[in-house]
């Protein structure tokens, strides 16, 4: 019995976590964040790479940027874009791009590239 309780607990948690992953990618292309951070999360020279980034680590950094913790130039362009973000939209990003498993432009939805990444 103990193991039917274990085995449905984990197939409960598995839906919940795909559905959080699904729900940060939306939001990582809704809110903006693939214009500065790119498509794949991968950075360039200006804009620190997040995918992959640990889970918790993204949730502070966000959470200080929503509490306007920004004192550089580019942490106030940051700090901007958090400003709108709920602790729901945070836990969701930050599970997505903790796990970001599409690392390349190409891997990305074209739905999300609006056409244009290939
Ligand atoms: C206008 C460009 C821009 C947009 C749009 C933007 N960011 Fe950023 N982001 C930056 C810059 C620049 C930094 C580096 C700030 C610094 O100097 O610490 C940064 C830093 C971060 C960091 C900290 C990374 C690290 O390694 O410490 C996270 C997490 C982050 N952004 C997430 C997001 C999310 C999520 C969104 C969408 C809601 C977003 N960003 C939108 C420019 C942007």
């Amino acid at each position: 019995m103990r193991f039917i309780i274990i085995f449905v607990l984990l197939i409960v948690e598995l839906f919940a976590n795909s559905a959080a992953y699904n729900r940060g990618e939306t939001l990582f292309f809704a809110k903006g964040c693939s214009s500065c951070h790119g498509p794949a999360a991968e950075g360039s020279s200006s804009y620190p790479r997040l995918a992959q980034k640990p889970k918790k680590y993204l949730i502070k950094r966000l959470k200080a940027f929503r509490a306007g913790k920004a004192i550089t130039v580019s942490q106030q362009m940051m700090a901007q874009f958090a400003n709108n973000l709920n602790d729901r939209n945070i836990d969701d990003l930050a599970t997505f791009l903790s796990q970001h498993k599409k690392t390349k432009i190409e891997d990305v939805a074209d739905d999300y590239l609006g056409g244009v990444g290939s």
